[in-house]
């Protein structure tokens, strides 16, 4: 049996020593290829807890284990390169490259991490698999593709995001928000690709949006503040 992909254990996060805590006592599991519905005001801590799963910020208490791996105990270096290895990110400020073109952005994965870039290769390529992703998501037009990711809409930048975290078949994806450009119609679509494309890679998924409407397609769904104190 492998180790679930996320593992939290009584964990604790403040920004700096005289903040106040935002995570305060949390401990949950997160099965592989398990996909997850984060919820929760502004200001509860979503993008927070991603941040320690991402392993961007690490624990100020407790353990905070991924894929089988203690991220609070490893190097800057080592949890960088996980996350290039095996996380995919859609962050909620997008973080594209604006100079470079749509399949360029999609592909950077695959540049730094060769792990990602031998998956893609195994699909027909990156560029290919590149065009595949955003050809499902909508953004099919070979004129698009070639645009610098700064011509585009925000709903178009936001898909292009997602096409990103999604190369080279992480075992876990998170999502911060990836639906908030896209109007009603296109939001359930993008879910039930995202979860699609989740599910033919075993990736886990955590998924943090304010759209409810779009929680019932989700097999679990989590609710801050509660998930982040320790008497929930
Ligand atoms: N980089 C940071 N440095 C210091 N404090 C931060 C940082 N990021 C977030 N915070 C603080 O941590 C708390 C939780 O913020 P977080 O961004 O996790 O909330 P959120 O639930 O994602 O909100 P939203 O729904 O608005 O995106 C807030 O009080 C916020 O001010
Ligand atoms: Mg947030």
């Amino acid at each position: 049996m492998s180790e679930p992909a996320i593992d939290l254990r009584d964990v604790r996060f403040r920004w700096r020593d005289d903040a106040p805590w935002v995570i305060d006592g949390c401990s949950f599991a997160v099965g592989r290829a398990e996909a997850v519905f984060l919820a929760g005001p502004s200001g509860s801590g979503k993008s927070t807890l991603l941040a320690l799963l991402a392993g961007i910020a690490i624990p100020t208490q407790g353990e905070v284990r991924v894929l089988g791996r203690p991220l609070g105990a490893m190097s800057g270096a080592a949890r960088d390169r996980l996350r290039a290895d095996r996380i995919g990110v859609i962050f909620q400020l997008f973080n594209l490259l604006p100079y470079l073109s749509v399949v360029e952005n999609v592909t950077l994965p695959c540049l730094f991490s060769p792990a990602r870039r031998a998956a893609a290769a195994a699909r027909g390529g990156a560029p290919a698999e590149a065009r595949r992703l955003l050809d499902r998501l909508g953004l099919g037009d070979a004129e698009l593709q070639r645009r610098k990711v700064g011509e585009l809409s925000v709903g178009q930048q936001q898909r292009v995001a997602a096409a990103r975290a999604l190369i080279g078949a992480p075992a876990m994806v998170l999502a911060d928000e990836p639906t908030s450009a896209l109007d009603a119609e296109l939001r359930i679509e993008f879910v039930e690709l995202l979860l699609r494309e989740c599910a033919a890679a075993e990736s886990a998924v955590v998924f943090v949006s304010h759209d409810r409407s779009l929680a019932a397609r989700f097999a679990r769904r989590l609710e801050m503040p509660n998930l982040a104190r320790a008497a929930a």
